[in-house]
């Protein structure tokens, strides 16, 4: 049999491993931060100072990290699929980039990038690793006050899309991987693949919101399940 086509789906769950705050889980960041305040539009520009200081201390963790087990198992079986003319697309909820260090190649960071910060200004959107605050000037046009970490807020529209969907209808399989199904577009992908007849599986640290729509299931920690599901994988 071909090797198959995989549409992956990850959510902070799989970074928990690496230390990576989740959102929504015990001690999670909407606990200790309102969402309305640091990951709207609206609340940037109310305060743009607070959401500046909320991305800055994301930001600041990142070189402190490192890809888990789950992720490198990823990038691993992406590269066995394509040998045997598979496919594996990495489509992600973290704005992190453990998937990239891991080694993935087919990532789309449907949420945004930590690294990159965009000027509202002029639209580029450059490589950025230290902070950022209303003063910091625009590498490109040099304007200053219009650097935004280059991140998709609330009731903002994510990236990518249309090469997801593209990439679900081809799919073999559709995996999620450590998300509570609890923020769309990304928790409708699996409604999307059960009616183009794709199975689905979820693997996560328990039941997500969707874990009903899923024909199988694997609980635990992604460290743990993912590279064991991956290993165990043939075609
Ligand atoms: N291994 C596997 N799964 C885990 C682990 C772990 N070690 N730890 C936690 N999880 C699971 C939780 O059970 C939960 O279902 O990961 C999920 C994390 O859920 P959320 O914190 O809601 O994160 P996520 O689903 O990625 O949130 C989606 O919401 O706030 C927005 O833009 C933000 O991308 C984010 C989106």
């Amino acid at each position: 049999m071909a090797a198959p086509r995989i549409l992956v789906l990850t959510g902070a769950g799989i970074s928990a491993d690496s230390g990576v705050d989740t959102f929504r889980t015990q001690g999670g960041l909407w606990e200790r931060h309102d969402w309305r305040e640091v990951a709207t539009p609206e609340g940037f520009a109310a305060d743009p100072g607070k959401v500046h200081g909320f991305y800055n201390g994301r930001r600041a963790a990142l070189p402190e990290v490192r890809p888990n087990a789950a992720h490198r198992a990823l990038a691993d079986l992406e590269r066995r699929l394509e040998k045997d003319g598979g496919r594996l697309t990495l489509v992600t909820q973290n704005v992190d980039d453990l998937h990239q260090r891991a080694g993935s190649r087919e990532v789309l960071p449907i949420h945004g990038s930590l690294d990159r910060a965009s000027c509202t200004a002029c639209g580029a959107v450059h490589e950025w690793r230290q902070d950022l605050s209303v003063e910091t000037p625009c590498p490109g046009c040099g304007k200053a006050g219009g650097m935004q970490p280059y991140v998709v807020w609330f009731g903002e529209m994510p990236r990518h899309l249309d090469e997801a969907e593209a990439a679900l209808d081809e799919a073999d399989l559709f995996v999620s991987i450590g998300t509570s199904g609890s923020v769309y577009p990304a928790a409708g992908l699996v409604a999307a693949a059960r009616a183009g007849g794709t199975r689905c599986l979820e693997l996560n640290l328990e039941p997500s919101e969707n874990a009903g729509l899923f024909d199988d299931t694997r609980y635990g920690k992604a460290a743990q399940i993912v590279p064991e599901w991956a290993e165990e994988l043939t075609w």
